[in-house]
This record gives C-alpha cells, sequence and structure tokens, in this order.
C-alpha cells in the first residue's frame, strides 16, 4: 500500500528520479506488442492490447519501482476507469482540440483516455499523425515518454481495427508523436500556440516553493506548483482537466493558492472522488476549469454548505497541539504530557502520569482531545477523549484539543457525543478526506440543535 505520508527529508523533484532503464523490460514489451499488432492486427491482440492500455503500467510501476521511490517522487498512474471519468468533462470539447497538454505524461493514461475521444481517419497512419499534431505530453523519465508513445501508437490500431497489411515497417515514434518528450513540465513548456485542454495528474509529492511563489512559503505540494504553472502557459480558453490531491481543496495552507486559482480561471466542477486507487491511500479530487472566463459563478471548493446556526468554533478554541517529541530539548518547565496512544477513546482521563519538560504552549482542562490521524471513510472520523484535571498540558502534534469557551466539563462531554454521529463522520468525510484532521475543519463541524 502506497500511503500519503510525505518523505521526511524534503528533496526537490530533479533531486528524486526513477531511474528509466528499471521501466525499460516493460517499454520493451511494449514495443514487441506493437510489432505483434502491426504483423497480426489488432484483433488477434484484442487481449493483451485491452491489458496495455488500462492498469498494467501501474502493476508494472509497483513492481518495478519500491515504494518510497515512488512516494518520494509522487508517481502514481491513474487507471483507465479514473481517467474516463476525468475527461468524460470534455467530451464534446476533445474532438475539436488542436492541442492537448499532459505536462506530466508518465506512461500516458490521460492521454489514452483523451485519444479515444479523437476523430479517426482514413487509415491508421493519417490517424497516427493527426494525433501526432494534437497531442503533447512531457515526463522527466525517458522509459514513461517511450511507453506513452508506444501506447497512443496502440490505441490508434485497436481503435481502427487496422488490416496487417497497412503498416509494415518499424514504426518511427519519436517521429509519429514529436511532441511527446523527455521534459520538465514545471519549466517554460515553450509550445508554438496554447493548449487547448490540458489534462494533469501532477506529482503529489513535496518540495520547496519558489522564491517568487505568491501563494505559498516554505515546503508545499508539487501539484499546486504544476497547477500554477499550467495556468501560466495557457490561454484564454484553455481548459484544465485535473486530478489533485484532497489537501489542496480543504488545507487552510492553500487558501492563497486557491484564491490564485480562481482569480485567473472559473472553477467548473470540483468533485471528490476519494482514494486514488485500490493501492495508493491518497484522497483525490477532480477539478475543471476554463481559463481567463468570467461566468460570474462563485466557486464552491465542494466544502459542505452548514445548515445549522452554530458550529463547534462557536462553542470551543480548537488548536493542535505543539509538542513534537523528537524536537523536545529538555528545556522548559516540567508538566503534565498527553499524547494520542494514552488516551482512551472516549473515556474521561483525570490522571496523567507522564511528564515532560516544555518550553511552548501548555493548556489547561477540561478539554476535548481529538487524534489527528483519521482516514477518509473510517466508520468514525473524529475520535475523541475528555481530558480534566487543574494543572496545565503539553500536547503532542497528533491532537487537536478543543478548549470550551464556557470551561465546562458538561460542554466538553456534549461535544464528545457530536463527535460519535454517524453524520459528523459523513459530513467529514465531504468536508477532509485527507489523513489529518484540520482546526478549520473540526471547528467548521456543525453543532447540532438538539445538544
Ligand atoms: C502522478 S504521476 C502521473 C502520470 C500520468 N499523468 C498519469 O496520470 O498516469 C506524475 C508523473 O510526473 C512525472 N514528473 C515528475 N516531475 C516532473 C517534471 N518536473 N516534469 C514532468 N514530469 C514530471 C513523474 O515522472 C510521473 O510520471
Amino acid at each position: 500500500m502506497i500511503d500519503s505520508k510525505a518523505p521526511t527529508k524534503t528533496r526537490t523533484l530533479e533531486e528524486v528520479v526513477l531511474h528509466p532503464e528499471t521501466f525499460a523490460p516493460y517499454v520493451d514489451h511494449l514495443a514487441t506488442l506493437l510489432v505483434a499488432t502491426v504483423r497480426d492486427g489488432a484483433d488477434a491482440r484484442k487481449a493483451e492490447l485491452a491489458s496495455a492500455l488500462d492498469g498494467q503500467p501501474g502493476q508494472q510501476l509497483r513492481k518495478l519501482y519500491t515504494i518510497s521511490d515512488l512516494r518520494d517522487t509522487g508517481t502514481y498512474f491513474t487507471g483507465s476507469a479514473l481517467a474516463n471519468r476525468l475527461v468524460t468533462a470534455l467530451a464534446n470539447h476533445l474532438p475539436g482540440a488542436d492541442r492537448v497538454v499532459d505536462p506530466a505524461c508518465g506512461a500516458g493514461d490521460l492521454l489514452v483516455a483523451c485519444a479515444r475521444h479523437l476523430p479517426l481517419q482514413a487509415t491508421v497512419a493519417e490517424t497516427l499523425k493527426d494525433w501526432g499534431e494534437r497531442l503533447t505530453g512531457f515526463d522527466i523519465n525517458s522509459a514513461f515518454v517511450d511507453a506513452t508513445r508506444y501506447r497512443l501508437a496502440l490505441l490508434a490500431f485497436e481503435r481502427t481495427k487496422s488490416s496487417p497489411r497497412e503498416i509494415r515497417k518499424t514504426l518511427p515514434l519519436e517521429k509519429i508523436f514529436p511532441n511527446i518528450q523527455l521534459r520538465s513540465g514545471i519549466k517554460e513548456w515553450e509550445l508554438v500556440s496554447a493548449p487547448a485542454v490540458i489534462v494533469v495528474n501532477p506529482p503529489f509529492s513535496y518540495g520547496l516553493a519558489e522564491k517568487s511563489c505568491t501563494w505559498a512559503q516554505g515546503r508545499i505540494s508539487q501539484a499546486a506548483t504544476f497547477m500554477d504553472n499550467c495556468l501560466s502557459n495557457s490561454a484564454r480558453g484553455t481548459r484544465i482537466l485535473a486530478i489533485l490531491p484532497d489537501v489542496l481543496r480543504t488545507g487552510s495552507r492553500y487558501a492563497k493558492w486557491r484564491q490564485m486559482i480562481t482569480a485567473k480561471a472559473t472553477v467548473h466542477s470540483v468533485e471528490i472522488a476519494g482514494q486514488f486507487d485500490e493501492l495508493t491511500e491518497i484522497s483525490v479530487f477532480l477539478l475543471e476549469l476554463e481559463v481567463g472566463a468570467d461566468t460570474g459563478v462563485t466557486t464552491r471548493w465542494a466544502h459542505p454548505t452548514n445548515t445549522t446556526v452554530r458550529t463547534v468554533k462557536d462553542l470551543f478554541d480548537v488548536h493542535v497541539g505543539p509538542v513534537v517529541p523528537f524536537r523536545l530539548n529538555h528545556k522548559g518547565r516540567w508538566c503534565t504530557y498527553i499524547h494520542s496512544e494514552q488516551l482512551p477513546p472516549w473515556a474521561t482521563v483525570r490522571k496523567i502520569d507522564q511528564h515532560v519538560r516544555f518550553a511552548g504552549t501548555t493548556y489547561m482542562p477540561p478539554f476535548v482531545a481529538i487524534r489527528r490521524t483519521s482516514k477518509a471513510d473510517y466508520q468514525v472520523r473524529c475520535i475523541g477523549t475528555l481530558v480534566t484535571g487543574s494543572l496545565p498540558m503539553a500536547v503532542e502534534n497528533h491532537l487537536l484539543i478543543a478548549l470550551p469557551k464556557d470551561k465546562k466539563v458538561g460542554t466538553c462531554k456534549k461535544l464528545l457525543e457530536v463527535l460519535k454521529r454517524d453524520t459528523t463522520s459523513a459530513w467529514m468525510n465531504e468536508r477532509i478526506r485527507c489523513r489529518h484532521l484540520t482546526v478549520g475543519s473540526v471547528g467548521d463541524l456543525p453543532w447540532p440543535e438538539d445538544q
């Protein structure tokens, strides 16, 4: 299982590269399949073509590279179901699109999904020429670039059901797909014309924001940077379809990024898509943009709207625990220390036996401690423990704490009841799907009228 944990040490994308030669045997398989398809016809190779055009590259990726390498580089190939779902939004637009760009194309899954909507020409050769002019893809892994070219060619054969006599010689794929290139999609794209459509599932790994970045500083998701770059390489009317990590939709750190997006484009849709795939434990959403359009539509980032008058933040101050254990430096005064492993779910804890020296902010009970780790679709998203006592406490960073404004234990008990409700978990699943609850998401939780 690949998870969304960011690597501990932040490296730039250029520092972490998956070696192309590791993927080369799979590219050889695609080459052999193309030769066999040209020789025998697409019908004779139906089953092999179907696998090569669906999840096979993603399976090979997991077989050939380690999970940590995939995670550090943010490399996940999109299965056909999700890729087709993404591009369906532009099904009517794609046949007339003269330039479709995927700036981080991997093995071409999104371009393959787009090419399923491109028109066929009289012969497979003419179809390949037409697709080659329309489709542009960049990746920094040369084996992925080759795989994209082979797979687009295989799709042309599959869709045209071409006869074996039509093409006899080896296909000069670099010439047929001159715009599928080994190249960084984060730099200037230098296209002769702006794209009609951009499709992108960018790397979800982390890097440092450029000094010139106006919407963030420090460590940020590369997916956010990629989107900024997609907008810079667009023109008015360019349509962008993206698969993005949920943190960009919901994280308070990305509020300015969301503002930047809505200042430059109209958001036509934001669709929560759940876990990326069976093995990749990252929650994603699908975003559809139109650059420069001013439709006057207010952007909704698919946050649930509150139907109640009050929310948790009206009754509680919510904070993230400030103690990061490995950063404790034996300075500060001794204080009681709480962390998630010590706190039994839904219980009331009065006595804590652990102590640390801590110089930062401490909190006076009573409060509700809520575990931050909370996967989307857990049965209960917000697991709480009531903490009482008469001394200030140091709180570990995997906990959120909700301090009642009226300082009453009874108000904390009511919050525990609210957290237990199925409706709370359902609300939270819509509000935030990444692994960690945030101050904002707990604060926005509707406070039921009956409490
Ligand atoms: C999440 S994968 C998505 C691949 C493909 N678009 C898909 O949906 O299956 C991200 C891809 O971005 C590529 N990548 C990483 N950094 C890049 C960069 N600076 N420029 C272009 N591609 C990059 C990786 O090699 C990887 O193939």
